[in-house]
């Protein structure tokens, strides 16, 4: 599925988000710390997690590891073309094994990936077992939205019947957009989330809200 919608994957997140992605990248970045030394993004897609993680501090060298081999085509030509490519390492592979050894990444960053893993807590220990000891991790996901009813249907609808249409429309795949609704209604709402990153070892998990609670950005440190 990702490799049909990959060419146009980055146009339709920013008609979906209105833009807002590209911040909540910027704040999940901020939040996860600069980078002064190696740093990971899991399911790097196009890659613009890598590169906010990149321009975060001229130290960085930043890996951005995808299993589907044409996402990592695209985030290459944009990092050549944005001249990136010696501060990024691209790595075909799964969330769920990853191909590291252990204590390797001062930050791990993930973004719109742990829906589609089908083992999150496995997911979740292999990015702690990779970070280093006081590494941190900041994990950015479309959140079941919470509080009032009307609320919660008014996105419910939003992304069973506006989403799909888009995708259809936008990216000549529905069944792909069509997926999202479900797959974020099957996700572990932000408090549940909070407490496999606790299962997995991670310390100190917090998470912030964006775009009126339809995201999360949660964080957390890897035991010293
Ligand atoms: C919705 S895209 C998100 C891309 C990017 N992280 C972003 O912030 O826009 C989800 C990505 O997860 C990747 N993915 C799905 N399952 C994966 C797995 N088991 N291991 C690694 N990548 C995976 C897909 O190939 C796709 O690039």
């Amino acid at each position: 599925m990702f490799a049909r919608i990959a060419r146009r994957y980055d146009f339709l997140n920013t008609v979906m988000t209105g833009g807002a992605h590209h911040r909540w990248r910027h704040d999940a970045v901020k939040m996860a710390r600069p980078v002064e030394g190696l740093a990971l993004d899991v399911a790097t897609g196009t890659g613009d997690f890598a590169f906010d993680l990149a321009r975060s501090s001229s130290e960085a060298h930043v890996v951005g590891l995808d299993v589907v081999p044409e996402m990592l085509t695209l985030a290459n030509l944009k990092a050549l073309r944005r001249r990136m490519s010696q501060r990024v390492t691209w790595v075909h592979g799964d969330a769920q094994a990853l191909p590291f050894a252990d204590d390797m990444f001062q930050v791990i960053t993930s973004g719109f990936a742990l829906r589609n893993v089908s083992d999150l807590p496995r997911t979740l220990s292999e990015m702690c077992r990779v970070a280093t000891p006081g590494g941190r991790v900041a994990l950015l996901e479309i959140t079941p939205v919470q509080g009032p009813r009307l609320f919660q249907a008014f996105f419910r609808s939003y992304f069973r019947h506006v989403t799909p249409r888009l995708g259809a429309l936008l990216a000549g795949d529905r069944e792909a957009y069509a997926y999202l609704p479900s797959s974020v209604e099957q996700f572990p709402p932000a408090d549940a989330l909070a407490e496999l990153m606790r299962a997995a070892g991670f310390q100190d998990v917090s998470y912030k809200l964006r775009g009126m609670g339809t995201v999360a950005i949660h964080t957390g440190t890897k035991p010293s």
